[in-house]
């Protein structure tokens, strides 16, 4: 019996030693996010240790009740969460076995933006985060962009302040109808009016600056009328912007030309 204790006593406190040695790291740099999306916030223990067995507190101290993910005993303890936290938050069970207590929240809303401590009370270490959530609006144009037959239109549409929509799904429409969609940098074209085939794109390498503008070619009159260019998941006031495209026949353009001539 008295032989046993003294490897278990020195397992215990090497056990001990890298709970101790072990630092609770969060990301240094801020988060940000846009309202409507789903965030993590990254911590972790380096090196790495199981807390499968911890308590781990998520809290925002500067709330009432402040606690935004509590885990303990294996499970969510549902109780004190603040209740405009409800059902958007998680922590990934799995992946406490290797130390990474990261926090993911759903649908962040604006009033999500602030620090959160995370803790682990009996490691006795906490770390916190900042997360910054932003809204854009979708601005389209306010005046009608005017094209010949047979020309290419460039329908205007852009988010303010800009933000990276690259993996979020941009759908022009006119009438209702789809014009074009664009997702993860990549066009979906199935549910697309067939008026519209072969002739539109967006530009995807933009689209890191909330550029979502339309190129439209070759138009013809049938294209003339409201275009709308939204981005479904924005929580923000204005998901979608409107641009009138109005389409001149080829004579006017020559009698513009014409003009031209004239005055030279
Ligand atoms: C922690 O888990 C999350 C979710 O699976 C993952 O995104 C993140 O990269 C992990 N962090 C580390 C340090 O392993
Ligand atoms: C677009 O045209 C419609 C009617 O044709 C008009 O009601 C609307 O105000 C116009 N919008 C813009 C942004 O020019
Ligand atoms: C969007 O990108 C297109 C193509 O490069 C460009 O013509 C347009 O001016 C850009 N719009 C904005 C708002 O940056
Ligand atoms: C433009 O569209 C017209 C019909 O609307 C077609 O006859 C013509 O070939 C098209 N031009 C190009 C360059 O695709």
């Amino acid at each position: 019996m008295k032989r046993s204790t003294g490897p278990i006593l020195i397992i215990i406190s090497l056990l001990m030693d890298a709970a101790l040695d072990s630092q609770l790291i969060c990301s240094h740099q801020p988060i940000t996010a846009l309202a409507g999306e789903d965030v993590i916030l990254p911590c972790h223990l380096e090196p790495p240790i199981s807390v499968s067995d911890e308590t781990v507190e998520w809290t925002r101290p500067d709330l009432d009740p402040k606690y935004i993910h509590v885990h303990r005993d294996g499970r969510f303890m549902f109780e004190n969460q603040n209740p405009s936290y409800n059902f958007r938050t998680r922590v990934f069970v799995d992946e406490l076995m290797t130390g990474n207590v990261s926090m993911k929240i759903f649908k962040v809303k604006v009033s999500d933006t602030g620090r959160y401590q995370c803790a682990l009370p009996s490691l006795q270490k906490e770390a916190s985060i900042q997360l910054i959530v932003g809204e854009s609006d979708v601005i389209g144009s306010d005046k009608p962009v005017t094209v010949t037959v047979g020309d290419n239109a460039i329908l205007p549409c852009y988010l303010e302040p800009p933000f990276d929509v690259r993996t979020l799904t941009v759908e022009w429409k006119r009438d209702g109808r789809f014009v074009h969609i664009s997702r993860h940098g990549k066009d979906y074209l199935d549910l697309q009016d067939e008026n519209f085939r072969g002739r539109t794109s967006v530009f995807h390498e933009e689209m890191i600056r909330g550029n979502i503008s339309l190129k439209l070619t070759n138009v013809t009159e049938l294209d003339a009328g409201s275009y709308t260019c939204n981005v479904p998941k924005l929580e923000s006031q204005v998901r979608r912007g409107f641009i009138n495209l109005t389409v001149e026949p080829v004579e006017n353009r020559n009698k513009g030309d014409q003009t031209d001539d004239i005055s030279k």
